[in-house]
């Protein structure tokens, strides 16, 4: 019997989109605990101390990756520089979400992982549709979908931000491969 290699990895000019390791914990934690990144997703604590890396990085290790992908996103320079993943949603569809560590904002990160990680939910999920949504008071989070190929939908509904403690108006966007 042969084992079959499941866990995919994307590379792009400067980017390495693969799964995590338990090493990625310490970097993972000094990025993520940070309100001006955590404050903008739907699910990051706040503070983010190392137990929460080291549960996401568990989960992440034993996902599913017929019906979710959670990765780490490595700049090859500067070791990993923040997080991508699609999730399921609402009436059977599939969610992208992404951060990049305050350091490396406005350098093109967020748009490059983007990029390849709907090339490779194109080719390889088969995926015709993903959806995503951004705070209203993220309009940098709407240009890295917008230059990804998402469309607004026109629907805002109120959605939780866990480090916030509070929901937040949410602009509901799509893409179609
Ligand atoms: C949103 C986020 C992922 C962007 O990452 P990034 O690597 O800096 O993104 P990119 O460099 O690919 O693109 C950012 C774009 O937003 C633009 N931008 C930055 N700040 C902006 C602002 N205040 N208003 C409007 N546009 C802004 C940049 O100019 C750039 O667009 P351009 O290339 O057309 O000039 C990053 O800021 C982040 O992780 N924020 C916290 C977590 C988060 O928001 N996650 C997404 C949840 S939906």
């Amino acid at each position: 019997m042969c084992a079959i290699e499941v866990t995919p990895s994307l590379a792009t000019e400067r980017l390495l989109l693969r799964g995590h390791v338990p090493s990625d914990a310490e970097r993972l934690c000094q990025l993520a605990n940070d309100i001006k990144v955590a404050g903008m997703t739907a699910a990051m604590p706040h503070p983010y101390v190392a137990a929460d890396a080291e549960a996401f990085i568990d989960r992440a290790i034993r996902q599913d990756w017929r019906t979710q992908a959670a990765f780490a996103i490595e700049h090859r320079q500067f070791g990993l520089v923040g997080g991508l993943g699609f999730k399921p949603a609402a009436r059977g569809r599939t969610e992208l979400g992404y951060w990049i560590g305050r350091p490396f904002w406005n350098r093109g990160y967020a748009t490059e992982a983007a990029r390849a990680a709907l090339r490779w939910a194109q080719r390889d999920w088969r995926k015709k549709l993903v959806v995503a949504g951004h705070f209203a008071d993220n309009p940098a989070s709407g240009q890295v979908l917008c230059k990804s190929g998402f469309l607004y939908t026109g629907d805002v509904e109120l959605r939780d931000s866990r480090a916030r403690g509070q929901t937040v108006p949410t602009r509901l966007m799509v893409w179609l491969a």
